[in-house]
């Protein structure tokens, strides 16, 4: 069984090489750069852990690896014209350095490229994952949707915003691990409790997200601080402070949603601070781990074959970056 760290370092090595033909090179490049940028490799190493959770990883799984992290790229240079985010990964985004449009074409030609690697998975798999694969892509759609719409909402509810948390990342986590336990040769019984596992673990990765935009350290998180805040983002933070906050708290929050202005961020974490938001995440971050860790230890194989998950779970919260 391998570790987080020698599976992200095995994915890397082979993933770590040009997707892309030369050219147009104002096209390719663009793509290439963003995914040079690196980044976790989440994604793909719990693809690798799912199927490694019940066989030995097979060749279809780096298939579905390498689909999983494009299509995450995708997302995520899509994600930043909408977020109107200026960096990510400690770099210049894709729009910044480039144009929107060629962002949009070098998201759009990675999620091609991701249905080409699917395209290389064995019919014995192939439809199963395809289905699987597809749903989850129109739920991120549906997620990023709502995460939008909730931007200009004065409030939204913890079942709302746990709801667009789901879709617009939960999903991809847990179906990259049900993924994986497909091409191991995992049940359905097994697969349902692994996806659950994966979707209340992606549940508190979001927490942790959306608490280190507004408290993260600025050297190690690579986006830009505050970014959520500029945007009217709703996180876990906004929904908590609502329950807490004084009327004349509330009244400033409602004020600054309509502010840009550069000390909007720092007037925002105060009230965020005063109101000891920053103190919920590890509460409500634990809540979904314990969730996730209960579905794990229902799955049907011999606990020690469980240690690398339990090890994903635990830096997965805890990240700082
Ligand atoms: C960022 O995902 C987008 C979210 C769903 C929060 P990651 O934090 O996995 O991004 P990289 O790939 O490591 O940069
Ligand atoms: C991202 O959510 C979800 C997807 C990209 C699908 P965020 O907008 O919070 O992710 P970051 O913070 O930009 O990575
Ligand atoms: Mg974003
Ligand atoms: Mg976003
Ligand atoms: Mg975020």
């Amino acid at each position: 069984m391998f570790s987080f760290d020698q599976l992200a370092k095995q994915f890397s090595d082979k993933f770590n090489t040009r997707h892309f033909p030369e050219a147009p090179g104002s096209l390719y490049h663009p793509a290439e750069y963003f995914l040079s940028m690196g980044g976790k490799r989440v994604r793909p190493v719990m693809c690798l852990m799912g199927n490694e959770l019940f066989d030995v990883i097979q060749p279809d799984a780096w298939h579905a690896a390498n689909a999983v992290e494009l299509f995450h790229n995708f997302t995520l240079i899509h994600d930043d014209i909408m977020d109107k985010a200026p960096l990510r990964r400690g770099k210049p985004t894709v729009h910044v350095k480039y144009s929107e449009p060629t962002a949009l074409l070098a998201g759009d030609v990675m999620i091609v490229r991701a249905y080409e690697y699917l395209g290389r998975i064995g019919m014995a798999h192939l439809p199963q994952i395809m289905r699987l694969f597809n749903t989850t892509a129109r739920e991120v759609c549906e997620g990023q949707q709502l995460d939008m719409d909730f931007e200009s909402r004065a409030e939204v509810s913890f079942e709302e915003y746990l709801h667009m948390i789901t879709l617009k990342t939960s999903v991809l986590l847990a179906a990259s691990l049900q993924m994986g336990a497909i091409i191991g040769g995992s049940g359905t019984g097994n697969q349902e409790h692994l996806y659950a596992f994966g979707k209340n673990l992606g549940i508190a990765f979001q927490l942790q997200d959306d608490y280190l935009d507004a408290f993260g350290d600025p050297e190690k998180f690579g986006k830009q601080p505050g970014g959520d805040i500029m945007a009217n983002k709703k996180t876990f933070l906004t929904i908590q402070v609502s329950k807490v906050a004084t009327p004349a708290q509330k009244k400033e929050l409602l004020d600054l949603m309509k502010e840009d202005t550069p000390d909007k961020i720092n007037r925002v974490l105060q009230i965020y601070t005063d109101c000891k938001a920053d103190q919920w995440v590890r509460d409500l971050k634990d809540r979904y781990l314990s969730l996730a860790l209960q579905r794990l230890e229902s799955i049907a194989v011999t606990g020690s074959r469980k240690t690398p998950l339990r090890q994903l779970a635990s830096f997965l919260i805890q990240r700082q970056s």
